[in-house]
């Protein structure tokens, strides 16, 4: 793949794009983490996915080891470690780019077509963690304050997902200083969800899909 787009898309957006040995180099920094299914990396300029991918397909090996042999935890840990990749991307393209190819890799794993639930709950997942928007301002590209989705899972085919402001998650450090006013606090006490949803399985996960809305949150 080219790393240069255009020269005007560099010189308006430093659209560069980083080569596949510099990832690897990049990710092997942080190798441990790369290979924990449910350690969380966002990457705010994410482009077509570079670094995403990559996480990924190392996600996917570690699931692949620890729950290579049952088809039920190997799908379901294959959707939390895509849960927990999370990107923001300022142009329209570039996003669209790095949905389908987050999608390829995780779908590929698991040899799905679109028609499977687990494609659409995957699908859905990334329309969700994968923002068009600017993470300099930190809203989306219709202006709203940008939200991540942190998801868990609870075992027997069930996740949790609670919404939280990316203003709020980035003030954290200061938060946690010592000498900051709030540092008897635990970070639960300041850092509120601003939606607690209802556990969801895979099929939840892909009608809310199909529907094109987040479902019933508290
Ligand atoms: C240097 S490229 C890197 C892309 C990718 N991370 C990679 O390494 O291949 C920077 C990317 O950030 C995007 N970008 C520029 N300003 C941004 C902003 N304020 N918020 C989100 N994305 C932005 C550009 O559109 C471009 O895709």
């Amino acid at each position: 793949m080219s790393l240069v787009k255009s020269k005007k898309r560099v010189a308006d957006h430093g659209e560069v794009f980083t080569p596949a040995w510099m990832v690897e180099a990049m990710l092997d920094l942080v190798k441990e983490e790369t290979e924990r299914i449910d350690s969380r990396f966002l990457e705010p300029a994410c482009g077509s996915g570079n670094f995403i991918v990559r996480i990924l397909q190392r996600k996917l090996a570690a699931v692949e080891v620890k729950y290579g042999k049952s088809d039920f935890e190997r799908r379901h840990y294959a959707l939390l470690a895509l849960m927990c990749i999370y990107g923001i991307e300022l142009l329209t393209d570039n996003i669209a780019e790095c949905r389908s190819n987050v999608l390829e890799v995780f779908t590929e794993y698991l040899n799905l077509d679109d028609k499977n639930e687990l494609y659409q709950a995957a699908s859905y997942v990334l329309s969700q963690n994968l923002v068009h928007g600017d993470a300099l301002t930190m809203r989306t590209k219709d202006g709203q304050p940008i939200t991540f989705a942190e998801w868990g899972y609870l075992g027997k085919g069930k996740y949790q997902r609670r919404d939280f402001r990316f203003d709020a998650l980035t003030g954290s450090s200061a938060f946690s200083a010592e000498d900051s006013l709030f540092a008897h606090l635990g970070k639960h006490e300041i850092f509120l969800p601003l939606k607690t949803y209802p556990s969801m399985t895979v099929r939840e996960l892909a009608a809310t899909a199909q529907v094109g809305g987040p479902m019933e949150a508290s």
